[in-house]
């Protein structure tokens, strides 16, 4: 079975906005797959249906055989989702919302990987004094510390030092061995090239290639993963 399952998803919003047209691929097991594409491309949208969030009008996935339309409450539970999605409370610590989400998936808080992100002299510091690059490192541990089966992550590097985005990167490398599966957005053309095993351009909504980053640069001719973008991109208006 692979982690993930995609399958000719739809998704309009109200206002006849087209965030996804028939999108479909799968991760295999032990694979960081990224999905690069530029501001508005729908990699959020996705991520989104993945997680439980929002169902897609057409189409389907599976996440570890979970149906997120349908068995949202199971797959919750063995997924890790970061973005812009934590919702903190500015009164209360990092370490106190460490404590409160590792309770509701009933382990303890993962006082390491708070370590591994240097967040460990932070975790007394409140919410309302916490940086953006602190916030998406919180994020990142909250994701994480249940020691999730399959790992998503929209956008893990935004808004972070390019010191501490190197560590991040790294630890998303290392994620490989931890869990069965790992999907990452970017709109960071190196940062894809970097750390994932395959990644899916998507534009407009549309996916217009899936290869190993090495295979979409050797077929397109390109330097970088955002020249062939751009040319990949281009041929798909014509
Ligand atoms: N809740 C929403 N209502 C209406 N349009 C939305 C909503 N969420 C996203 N969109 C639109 O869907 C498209 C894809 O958005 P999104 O998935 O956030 O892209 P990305 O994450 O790649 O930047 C954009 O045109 C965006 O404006
Ligand atoms: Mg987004």
């Amino acid at each position: 079975m692979e982690p993930i399952v995609v399958n000719g998803l739809e998704k309009v919003f109200a206002g006849g906005v087209r965030a996804l047209s028939n999108v479909s691929f799968t991760v295999g097991k032990g694979e960081i797959f990224g999905l690069l594409g530029p501001n508005g491309a729908g990699k959020t949208t996705l991520v989104n249906i993945l997680s439980t969030l929002l169902l897609p009008e057409k189409g389907e996935a599976r996440v570890m055989g979970l149906d997120p339309a349908k068995d949202s409450l199971e797959l919750r539970k063995i997924i890790g989702l970061s973005g812009g999605y934590a919702r903190f409370l500015p009164k209360l610590t990092g370490r106190e919302h460490m404590k409160f989400y590792a309770d509701c998936y009933g382990v303890k808080p993962d006082f390491k990987l708070a370590k591994e992100f240097q967040m460990e002299n932070k975790l007394d510091t409140l919410i309302e004094d916490y940086s953006s690059g602190m916030l998406q490192r919180l994020g990142l541990i909250i994701a994480l510390q249940h020691r999730p089966e399959v790992v998503l992550l929209d956008e893990p590097t935004i808004g972070l030092d390019p010191q501490i985005a190197v560590v991040v990167r790294k630890y998303i490398k290392k994620l490989k061995s931890k869990c069965s599966a790992v999907l990452i957005t970017t709109h960071n053309m190196y940062e894809a090239e970097e750390i994932c095993d395959r990644v899916a351009f998507i534009d407009k909504g549309r996916i217009i290639a899936i290869d190993t980053p090495k295979k979409l640069l050797r077929k397109t001719k390109s330097k970088t993963l955002e020249k062939a973008f751009i040319k990949l991109a281009r041929e798909g208006l014509e």
